[in-house]
């Protein structure tokens, strides 16, 4: 069996700057108090015109630039995404639609924040499994067109941003690429994150003027829970990946956790007795992206020289479900 590799990666975020002084003229919140809870600055929201797969479609590009790949090698898409241009069908096959690929297979993932490691995990198996060879990653957001962006809504309005970050993975013919992943879901939480509408339990009504006036069709947060399995989950599951190679903190380069909050990060990396400067940040520009917060910020990362051939790198990822999950990457 042949691993996976990482060959290309791009991403995209809108135009639209929101800086924390923004939020303030339009909910109660202040500079500061965003500043000292998330290390959030700014963040980029889609204005009304753009959709998720607008900025999938640029990342993607970019993506298969690098990798040198062209439309016609591409033979699997995988998209992670909770905020889909329209209820269904998923990004993906828009993707397979504009970007002139063939009939292959594309399919969406609903793991929220853990969302681009689910789809590299299963990505990574059909290249493992010989059904696939160049397959398209994408994790992709417009999800602030979803939030409450009054005060009722602020502990989340002030957190979230949106963007697309993409990977084209293809079967690796040396020993670097992506050595293990692993995956997890406490669904008994979910209520601690989660939109309830558009949905078909009892009584949640689709598109219902009644639904909307009680905030039901935008995401809540029980904040302080979610801080503290975060917390709890990002080392385990980041020790899991280390543990399964044999790799100890020393041998990792660089962890790229999901950009969930600073305080989070900064909790995580205490935790295992690490200094700050081993888990990267971009948060203050972009704000939490969910599913595409990951590759926007391995992007970075990259084109940053942070990553260089041979480094042991590490994605983290943690979110709503609870989902967790992580990534072991010899670059
Ligand atoms: N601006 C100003 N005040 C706000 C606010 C905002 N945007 N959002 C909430 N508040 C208020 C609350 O109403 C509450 O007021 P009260 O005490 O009068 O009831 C108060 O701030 C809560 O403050 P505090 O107790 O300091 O909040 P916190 O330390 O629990 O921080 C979060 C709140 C949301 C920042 C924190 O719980 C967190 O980071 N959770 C994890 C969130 C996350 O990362 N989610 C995504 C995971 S993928």
């Amino acid at each position: 069996m042949h691993k996976s590799k990482i060959t290309g990666l791009g991403f995209e975020v809108p135009e639209n700057v929101v800086k924390n002084a923004d939020l303030e003229e339009i909910m109660e919140t202040s500079d500061e108090w965003i500043q000292t809870r998330s290390g959030i600055k700014e963040r980029r929201w889609a204005t009304e015109d753009l959709a998720t797969s607008d900025l999938a479609i640029s990342a993607s590009k970019k993506a298969m630039e690098m990798a040198g790949v062209s439309s016609e090698d591409i033979d699997l898409v995988i998209v992670g995404t909770l905020s889909s241009d329209y209820f269904f069908p998923g990004v993906s096959a828009q993707l397979q639609d504009k970007l002139n690929l063939r009939n292959i297979a594309a399919f969406d993932i609903k793991a929220a924040c853990s969302a681009f490691v689910y789809c590299l995990s299963v990505g990574d198996q059909f290249i493992r499994s010989g059904m696939a060879k160049t397959a398209l990653i994408v994790g992709a957001e417009t999800q602030t067109k979803l939030i409450d962006k009054t005060t009722r809504g602020r502990d989340i309005a002030v957190l979230f941003g949106d963007g697309a970050g993409a990977a084209i993975i293809q079967t690796s013919d040396d020993d670097s690429g992506i050595l293990s992943t692993h995956l997890h879901c406490q669904g008994k939480d979910m209520k601690n994150l989660w939109m309830e509408g558009p949905g078909s339990a009892p009584g949640v009504w689709i598109h219902n003027k009644q639904a909307i006036a009680h905030g039901r069709l935008s995401p809540k947060m029980n904040g302080r829970e979610v801080f503290r399995n975060a917390v709890k989950r990002f080392p385990e599951v980041i020790q899991e990946a280390m543990d399964e190679n044999g790799l100890t903190m020393e041998d990792i380069k660089l962890i790229i956790p999901h950009q969930a909050n600073n305080r989070i990060s900064q909790a995580v990396a205490k935790r295992m007795g690490i200094g700050m400067d081993r888990l990267y940040s971009n948060i203050h520009k972009y704000g939490n992206t969910t599913a595409a917060s990951i590759p926007i910020a391995l992007t970075e990362a990259h084109q940053e020289g942070k990553i260089q051939k041979g480094d042991h790198i590490i994605l983290a990822a943690f979110g709503a479900g609870y989902t967790w999950a992580s990534a072991a990457i010899r670059w």
